[in-house]
């Protein structure tokens, strides 16, 4: 498939070819498809929840969609085996709790599915060092110690990059952190469609980011996002929260002494107060502007008690409903079983044509 003269030219040491804008190229022509992961490596926040999980719910219906507990990323950081397991069924049930149909949408734990690994390899190849470097996120979480972290943790936007790429998913709902993986998977795709010769062969995948919840920031600082790995409990919400822990959790969020501005231009300059009108927005199913309508000019006296009622009631049947399930791991087990063999009847003849296309012996 390859011609001798592009396996000869120096394309493929390039830091990155100008392949992105060729308009000679025939588009992928697959059907629409739905892919996203969330990490099994401790407690779901509200985060994840409004970045994520809400938009997973409201594309169940629009596209087949998958969604993965992504189980070997979560390995590119330390993991207490005896732990995994049980995270990997709590993101399941959070999927579920939240809404997730699995007779619909498909749940499944990453690792069930080997052909993930099998990608990456392969989309490894393709990725140049200079792109991984870019990485915002690697940066992040090593600081001035990347020496000391694992070789996964390096390349784990690869792996993501196979996730997505395995089902040739042309949507991806995530929080806006993930934006620049996703530009990555695009870059990736693009080059193995053009390394290859086999145009549209991957889709150009389009992330799924918009919205008021796409970046909730800590509840101490309104300049820092929402994270697990915060060491501050006060800093997030947790899906595991109860009535009380999140009222108290609101009443102490961090805040300026004015009352909530009436404009968003104002809303923009004051962090705290954007956060906390951003969350009542994504929770309410609002824009920020809606949300200044009735409360511009109120103090958070009278605003925090409103987010944090709105948040009791949104959140406290998702709760609910993912104790019940993790008390009983054997329907979790039954989804997932259920859910690796639908991902993996999709994956396997892609990955098989992707082998085909990379010139693998055909044998096995
Ligand atoms: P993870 O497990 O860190 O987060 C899961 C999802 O939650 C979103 N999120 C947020 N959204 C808004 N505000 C926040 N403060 C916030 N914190 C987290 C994330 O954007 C994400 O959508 N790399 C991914 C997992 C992954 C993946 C994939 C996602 C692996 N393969 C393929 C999509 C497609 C991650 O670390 O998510």
């Amino acid at each position: 498939m390859i011609d001798a003269a592009r396996r000869s030219t120096p394309l493929r040491q390039s830091a990155k070819p100008n392949i992105m804008n060729d308009q000679s190229l025939p588009p992928y022509a697959g059907p629409s498809r739905v892919f996203s992961g969330v990490q099994p490596s401790g407690a779901l926040h509200l985060g994840n929840y409004l970045g994520a999980l809400v938009k997973f719910v409201a594309l169940q219906d629009q596209m087949e969609c998958l969604f993965c507990v992504v189980d070997l990323h979560a390995i590119t950081a330390w993991q207490d085996p005896a732990l995994l397991v049980a995270q990997t069924r709590e993101i399941a049930a959070a999927y579920v709790a939240a809404g997730v149909d699995p007779q619909k949408a498909i749940i499944f734990p990453q690792s069930a599915v080997r052909e993930h690994a099998e990608l990456a390899w392969i989309l490894n190849c393709v990725a140049r060092l200079g792109w991984l470097d870019r990485m915002t996120q690697f940066k992040e979480k090593t600081g001035k110690h990347k020496e000391r972290a694992s070789v996964g943790l390096y390349t784990y936007p690869v792996l993501q990059a196979a996730d997505i790429l395995l089902y040739k998913a042309t949507h991806v709902p995530v929080g806006e952190d993930q934006k620049q993986h996703l530009e990555l998977t695009r870059d990736i795709a693009a080059k193995f469609n053009h390394d290859f010769t086999a145009p549209g062969f991957f889709p150009l995948t389009e992330p799924l980011i918009e919205g008021p919840g796409a970046r909730i920031m800590s509840l101490r600082d309104g300049l820092a996002k929402m994270s697990k790995s915060d060491p501050s409990d006060q800093s997030r919400i947790n899906l595991t929260d109860d009535a009380d822990a999140i009222a108290g959790k609101i009443r102490r969020a961090k805040t300026d002494p004015l009352p909530l501005p009436e404009t968003l231009e104002e809303l923009k300059i004051r962090p705290e107060a954007d956060n906390l009108v951003g969350l009542f927005a994504a929770l309410a199913g609002q824009s920020r502007g809606q949300v200044l309508q009735n409360f511009g000019g109120r103090g958070f006296g009278e605003f925090k008690p409103a987010l944090a009622d709105l948040m009791v009631a949104c959140l406290a049947p998702v709760t609910q409903n993912m104790r019940r399930l993790i008390a009983d791991p054997g329907e979790i087990d039954r989804i997932l079983v259920d859910g690796a063999d639908r991902a993996r009847a999709i994956a396997a003849p892609i990955l098989a044509e992707t082998r085909k296309i990379v010139g693998f012996w055909p044998g096995r």
